[in-house]
């Protein structure tokens, strides 16, 4: 099965300059110096130059870092700056720090209760740090939340979604947040629902949408405003495997075109298929962060899929346990 391309009649995103840092340039990196206020965790100014320079340095290999002794790199689409969120004792995120490049294709990786969600929250403005930043192309998402806001698109875990519209009027009235015209709305709403497969049931109330309708339709109002960097929690999680297809088809068309895509799952295969980059967090912390074939060369193990990988890496023992009264 084929889907159409995502629209390519929609606008360009804008290009950016050989030169990270020139005037209009969303993703250029602050000109100011950077100031993380009140949490004594986080670093309280980004370093142009590294790692020596970090109060805290990240207790993950960077590889970026070692090619460019560099943090984060001038191309960061996304960044977690010591990111810390505690709910009463528990450390959900603990001093998250990474850095994903545009264009990349991210997979989040990690048990259920790793920090996921939360770190997810964190970056897109949904749930303030305890500590650290979060920067969407150079833009620090809690101190300009708006213009962070304008660079991305996020289908959360828990979507919330407005019951009572129906699929299109959701589509269409996220686009008019964007403040877009209503001529463009119609037409890009028009074009997602039919990439989408939701046109037939565009004119249904979103409370009669099944799971795998109501991720898409989701999906549709994250990419309306047509954002540089999409966040996706769990986006694969209850969807049957014809939108499964649709979805990932989607993400790739994107990927293609330059945006960049950060996405949580614990379904290892369609990260292993999908992703160009990968980072596992387990207890809150980053414990691995690289391309397959890196994490395959830091784990010593050539031909381990992303399974075996994630399974090690997380200290999983299936077999342990004792289930001999089942026996
Ligand atoms: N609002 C909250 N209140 C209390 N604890 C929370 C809250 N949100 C998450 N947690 C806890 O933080 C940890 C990380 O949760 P979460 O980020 O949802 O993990 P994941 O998405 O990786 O499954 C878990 O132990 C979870 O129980
Ligand atoms: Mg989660």
């Amino acid at each position: 099965m084929t889907t159409p391309p995502y629209d390519p009649a929609m606008p360009a995103m804008p290009t950016s300059p050989e030169t990270p840092g020139a005037a209009g340039d969303p993703f250029a990196a602050p000109s100011v110096p950077y100031h993380v206020s009140g949490n004594g965790h986080a670093p309280t100014q980004m370093p142009t130059q590294a790692p020596s320079a970090w109060p805290q340095a990240a207790p993950i290999p960077m590889p970026y870092m070692a090619q460019t002794s560099l943090f984060p790199p001038p191309d960061s689409a996304v960044v977690a700056w010591g990111l810390t969120k505690r709910f009463g004792k528990k450390v959900a995120v603990d001093g998250l720090t990474l850095a994903v490049r545009r264009g990349e294709f991210f997979g989040f990786l990690g048990p259920n209760g790793a920090g996921k969600s939360t770190t997810i929250k964190m970056m897109v403005g949904l749930l303030r740090p305890d500590a650290g930043a979060a920067l969407i192309g150079g833009i620090d998402v809690w101190r300009d939340p708006v213009q962070a806001k304008m660079l991305m698109g996020v289908l959360p875990e828990q979507m919330n979604l407005y019951e009572r519209l129906t699929g299109r009027e959701l589509i269409e009235f996220a686009g008019k947040l964007y403040d877009l015209p209503t001529p463009e709305v119609r037409r890009r709403a028009e074009s997602l629902l039919n990439v989408l497969m939701l046109s037939d049931a565009a004119d249904k109330l979103v409370v009669d949408y099944s799971v795998g309708m109501r991720k898409k339709v989701a999906l549709a109002a994250a990419l309306i405003h047509r954002p540089q960097v999409l966040f996706l929690d769990e986006p694969f999680e209850g969807v049957d495997p014809v939108s499964s297809r649709v979805i990932r088809d989607l993400l790739r068309d994107l990927t293609n075109n330059g945006a960049t895509v950060f996405f949580s799952s614990h379904i290892m295969e369609v990260v292993e298929r999908l992703c160009t980059r990968v980072g596992v967090i387990n207890n809150g912390q980053l414990i691995a962060e690289g391309t397959l074939a890196e994490l395959r060369q830091q784990a010593g193990e050539a031909n381990a899929t992303l399974e075996d990988l994630f399974l090690q890496l997380v200290g999983a023992n299936a077999r342990e346990g004792g289930l001999e009264w089942l026996e």
